[in-house]
Formats: C-alpha cells, structure tokens, sequence
C-alpha cells in the first residue's frame, strides 16, 4: 500500500510517502521567514504560499521515494482543524489526485495525526504500535494545548484544554515582548538554557486546579507587566536569559504537573507528548524526570515530527486503512474549527 500524504493546516507545507506504514519521505517547507516580519502567521499569505510550494514539495517527496504518482494506491490530506484558506490548498489538491487516479481519499484529524507521532519511530519510520500502552498525551502547539487519554489506538477521549492562550502561543507572544525574532519558542528555550529560571518567579495558572484545562493568557500578561517594570532586564544578557528561563519554568511547570496528574488520576502509567512545544529542551528534560519519579513510560514525539509534518498525517491514514476504516467522500468539505472530541 503506497500512501501520498499533505498537511497544509497552518504554515508548513508538507508531503509525505508511505509504504505499508514505512516512512518513505517526508519532505516539509516552512513558511516561518514569510510570516516573520508581521510577527504571526498571516492567513492569506499563508494559502498563497502552499498553492505556490505544494507542487514542488510533492515533486520533492515521490523523487526521494523513488516512486512514481501513478504507483499511488490511496492519499491522504489534513481535513481540519487550520486556516481555510491553509487547508484547502491541501485537500483539493489530495482530492484531485486520488479522483484523477481512480484511488481512496482520507481527510484526517490535525490532532490525530499529532496524538500519534509519538509512536513513529525507528529506521526507516514506522508506526510502533506493538508497544502501545493505554496513556495520557499532551497535544502541545503554537494554536493547541490539549491533554487526551488514548485507551486504545484509534480510541480517545480528550480530557481537556487551554481556556484561552496555547502554550506555544504564549511562548511566542513572551519571545515577542521579550524582543526575540518570530517564532520566538525556540530562541526562548535556547536562551532559556543558559539562564536561572528560580531567578523570577511568575505564575502557573491552574496549577491547583483540579480540572484538566489550561490558561496560560495571565502568565503572558505578568511578563509584560515584569517588563514593564523592569525595562534594564532586557539590556542585561544574563538577566534577559533568567527571564527566558523564569517563563519557561512556569509553563513547563504547569503542562507537566497536570499530565502527570491526570494519568494518576486515570490509572495509566505512560505518557505520551506531541506538537511543536514537545521541542522544547526544558519540558523535555522535566517530563522524563517526572515519569522516572513515578515510573511512566515516556514517549516524546522524534523532534522532526513535533512541528506540523506530513508523515503523521499519512500515518493516521495508514492506521484508518489498515483497521478497516472508511474513506472520506472525494467532495468532502475542510472543517476548519473540527474538534478531536467530535471523531
Ligand atoms: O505544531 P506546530 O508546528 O504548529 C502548530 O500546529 O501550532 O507548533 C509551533 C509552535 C510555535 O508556537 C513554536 O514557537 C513552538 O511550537 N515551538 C517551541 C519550540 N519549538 C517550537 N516552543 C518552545 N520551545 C521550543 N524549542
Ligand atoms: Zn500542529
């Protein structure tokens, strides 16, 4: 079974191929130095670029393959949730392939696709599954912060959410007042790294709360109040790294505390961590001590696979296939606001 997989949600631009479930490619184009002078990704920019750069992804992808459009036995696209404008570049144009070679279209969940990257693995990449343990997983990204419990592959419930801000967001938007370039996550956590995140200590909302929820809009909030009142922290180098460091704490704190919580509370003992904020050093690092102490099963997503990829979208599509699941209509519409509770 050779599967053709595109994930165009947000700012990435992604092909993938799969055979059997084995990664053949997975080639991705960022659209970051785009959307880096407006600060965000901006949406229309964003549909024009993936119109611009799928084709020569796609080209990319079944070169390194080695293989051929016409050898394709199914393909696969983001359905939703994403930008519309994002997503439709990539499921019309997964549509149009699939009718034009007489073969299935599978329209799969962003969050899905996410939820199950942290059982790629291997050489070449493949789906781990037969070490699959019931778990708890933390959905982490630029636009979601989500912790669902995964009973069973293809079997999940979602526990919660963020309120308001996602984690990456608030990563980004603190990079921003802290003056770091767009997306300011991972120049956050390098600087991070060198600092003393006791040095200031900011909020962890809805630490003590009982629920599964997130909020993370306040801690933002309090950075830029810190900032405000202290203008010099951002001359200082090593006072600026402390900052980065105090944010960084206070987030992985929270997102830490309340997944190892929640898998206590449902009797799992495996964790699992995905999306963009799965490559930060620091929540990797506390997570493994935090599963060690309480003697989880970790698995942390292959940082390649943590930002927006093909390949888990493809993956999702394989696993459909292969448990007897059912295609998606070639004129399915994208679903834009598709919760992960609603599949
Ligand atoms: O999953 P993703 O590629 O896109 C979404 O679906 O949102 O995640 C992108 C997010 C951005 O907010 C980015 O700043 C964050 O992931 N990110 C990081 C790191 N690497 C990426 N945040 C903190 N530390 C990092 N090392
Ligand atoms: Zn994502």
């Amino acid at each position: 079974m050779l599967l053709l997989a595109i994930e165009t949600s947000c700012d990435e631009t992604s092909v993938a191929l799969l055979r059997d479930g084995c990664v053949l490619a997975n080639a991705v184009s960022s659209q970051v130095k785009l959307h880096e002078e407006y600060g965000g990704v901006v949406p229309e920019l964003a549909s024009r670029e993936h119109l611009r750069n799928l084709m020569p992804v796609a080209g990319q992808a079944l070169g390194q393959a080695g293989v051929a459009s016409g050898e394709l036995d199914a393909v696969a696209a983001t359905r939703g949730p994403g930008l519309p404008g994002a997503l439709l570049v990539g499921l019309r144009a997964a549509q149009g392939m699939a009718f034009a070679l007489d073969k299935p279209f599978i329209g799969i969940h962003h969050h899905e696709a996410h939820l199950y990257s942290p059982w790629i693995d291997g050489d070449p990449l493949s789906l781990t599954l037969d070490t699959f343990q019931p778990n708890v997983s933390l959905i982490v990204s630029g636009g979601h912060t989500m912790l669902v419990h995964v009973a069973a592959p293809l079997g999940h419930r979602v526990l919660g959410g963020t309120v308001d801000d996602a984690a990456g967001e608030c990563f980004d938007k603190a990079a921003k007042l802290i003056g770091l370039p767009y997306p300011g996550g991972p120049e956050l956590d390098r600087l991070a790294s060198e600092g003393d995140g006791t040095a200031h200590n900011f909020p962890r909302p809805m630490l003590r709360d009982d629920s599964h929820d997130f909020s993370f809009s306040g801690l933002k909030t309090s950075v830029r109040y810190f900032i405000r009142d202290n203008p010099n922290v951002l001359e200082d180098g090593q006072r600026l790294r402390d900052l980065c460091a105090g944010v960084q704490a206070a987030i992985v704190e929270v997102l830490v505390a309340k997944t190892i919580r929640a898998a206590k509370k449902l009797g799992e003992r495996c964790v699992t961590a995905s999306g963009g904020v799965t490559c930060n050093s620091g929540l990797r690092a506390a997570l493994g001590v935090a599963c060690e102490r309480e003697g989880f099963v970790l698995r942390l997503a292959n940082p390649t696979l943590c930002t927006d990829n093909a390949a888990m979208v493809g993956m999702v599509a394989h696993l459909r296939l292969a448990n007897g699941g059912e295609t998606t209509s070639p004129d399915a519409e994208i679903v834009p606001g598709w919760k992960l509770a609603d599949i």
